[in-house]
């Protein structure tokens, strides 16, 4: 209700046959115009908040944007802003963000949001919540009528220690939404994911709704072992969503 009271849509001459790729780089260039000189600006992480990084480095490159400081939110954006010469910082010298552009999984009507299936969510979340704006970015596939729903993976961060324990505790948690709990493995190596921090993913599979997202977020958060979850809730400020018809912005 709050969600439909801004929204703005453009028509644009994309091509139905427009790949993904495109969209997201339209919607990544899209949220990098309300970037302004001077601000510290939190760089997403992902294939979509990639495009945003390039275009804020570019932007310095050309002289158009001044005085930027980016806070990256996962080593491989570090890595990339530092390769496009963005000036970093971290959250502990600027507590205080402006500005946060990054991706996500899932966003539900609301603009509520599942992040993290990049691996990065703790980072992301510390970081967007420090944001006094925090726009996302995605292509139309990420709009989902509930969060969860689309039967794909909700992360939560957890500590290796004693992890299967922790991830049966998430199972009897969900047990009404038949929820199965699966360790993230990296594809390459056959071992567990390890994030940024140290730590392993578990990723939630739900059947049925888990019904309110922040009673649910908090369920979990309770759970020892649990460090982080990948439901973003009431924290987006704005979405930016491209799609075939051309670009829609969302406020909140
Ligand atoms: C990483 C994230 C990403 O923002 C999310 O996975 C979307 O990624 P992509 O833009 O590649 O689709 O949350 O932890």
């Amino acid at each position: 209700e709050n969600v439909a009271a801004d929204v703005t849509t453009s028509s644009s001459p994309s091509p139905v046959t427009m790949v993904q790729d495109e969209l997201k780089k339209i919607a990544a260039y899209k949220a990098v115009e309300f970037v302004e000189s001077g601000m510290v600006v939190g760089l997403g992480t992902g294939s979509t908040a990639k495009h945003a990084v390039d275009r804020i480095g570019e932007l310095i490159q050309q002289g158009i944007l001044t005085d930027i400081i980016g806070i990256p939110t996962s080593i491989k954006t570090q890595e990339q802003a530092l390769s496009v010469n963005i000036p970093l910082s971290d959250l502990e010298t600027h507590p205080v963000i402006d500005l946060a552009i990054d991706g996500a999984d899932e966003v539900d009507p609301d603009l509520n949001l599942v992040k993290g299936r990049g691996g990065s969510l703790l980072r992301e979340k510390m970081i967007e919540f420090a944001s006094k704006r925090f726009v996302v970015i995605v292509d139309e596939s990420k709009l989902v009528d509930h969060i969860g729903g689309s039967g794909l993976a909700m992360p939560v961060e957890v500590v290796p220690f004693c992890w299967k324990f922790t991830a049966q505790r998430l199972e009897l948690l969900f047990e009404e939404a038949d929820c199965v709990a699966k360790l993230r493995i990296c594809p390459k190596t056959g071992d567990p994911f390890v994030t940024d921090n140290s730590n392993y993913t578990i990723d939630l599979y739900f059947k049925k709704s888990i019904g309110d997202l922040k009673a649910a977020g908090d369920a979990i958060l309770r759970l020892p072992g649990v460090v982080e979850h990948g439901m973003f809730v009431d924290m987006a400020t704005t979405v930016i969503i491209a799609g075939d018809g051309g670009v829609t912005v969302k406020n909140k």
